[in-house]
């Protein structure tokens, strides 16, 4: 069998999947994470709103001799799952209000969500924050130049997060692994580069990422 060509990204989503018995994978597109799932023998519904890569998922489990282990949805979201259908659910690769979106539609009574946004990070928290979410553990990783976070979430109440937690991360912030500090100070670059976009122009954006600037500057040099 072909070996899965899992990323650092991938697998640190991996990492965060509990040994739950069933997991969906919302919009799974190569479906690799799928694939992983299944060999760690657990019962894997891959799922993707596009018929494209539902077929390219389809193509690779083939590869792998696994098509007979997951089963494949075209489905927006969690549109397709019954109630209470799965323990874990898994929405990696897409923007922070994409997945935040998706969550807004129904949570379908799953326990776990793991959640790997690529950006828009505060929005997605926030609107975690306000619906019942709790955040159990947070991750970062770096592929070449790209550092990604992730997190394991269990529905149920929670404290409200701050708006530095919004931005960084709750379980970041409290453990401040090793990345932390590239990571922060890769984000603050980032805004950086929009601080001098915006030049001298008069807008709110501009004292934002000011402000964001300064707290990226004051956890950065923070790290376990
Ligand atoms: C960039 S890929 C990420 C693939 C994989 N999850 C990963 O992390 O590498 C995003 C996938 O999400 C799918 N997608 C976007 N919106 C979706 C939705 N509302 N429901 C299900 N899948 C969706 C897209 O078709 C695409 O295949």
């Amino acid at each position: 069998m072909p070996e899965i060509p899992l990323t650092p990204r991938l697998k640190m989503v991996l990492g965060l999947i509990p040994d739950a018995e069933s997991c969906w994978d919302i919009g799974t597109d190569h479906g690799y994470l799928a694939a992983a799932l299944a060999l760690r023998g657990m019962r894997v519904t891959a799922t993707d709103v596009n018929p494209g890569p539902l077929g390219q998922a389809r193509k690779n489990l083939i590869r792998f001799g696994l098509e007979d282990r997951v089963r494949l949805r075209l489905s927006d979201g969690l549109a397709a799952m019954e109630d209470g259908e799965a323990d874990c659910v898994v929405i990696a690769g897409m923007g922070g209000e994409l997945i935040a979106g998706i969550l807004s539609k129904g949570t379908k009574n799953v326990r776990y969500f793991v959640l790997q946004p690529q950006s828009t990070y505060y929005e997605l928290r926030d609107w975690m924050s306000g619906n019942g979410f709790r955040i159990l553990r947070e991750t970062v990783c770096r592929e070449g130049q790209r550092y990604y976070t992730a997190m394991l979430t269990e529905k149920g109440p929670a404290p409200p997060l701050t708006e530095e937690e919004k931005h960084i991360g709750p379980v970041l912030l409290r453990d401040r692994p090793p990345l932390l500090g590239e990571y922060l100070a890769s984000r603050r670059r980032e805004t950086e580069k929009i601080l001098e976009k915006i030049g001298g122009a008069e807008t709110p954006r501009r004292e934002e990422c000011a402000a964001l600037i300064e707290m990226y500057k004051k956890y950065e040099g923070e790290d376990g």
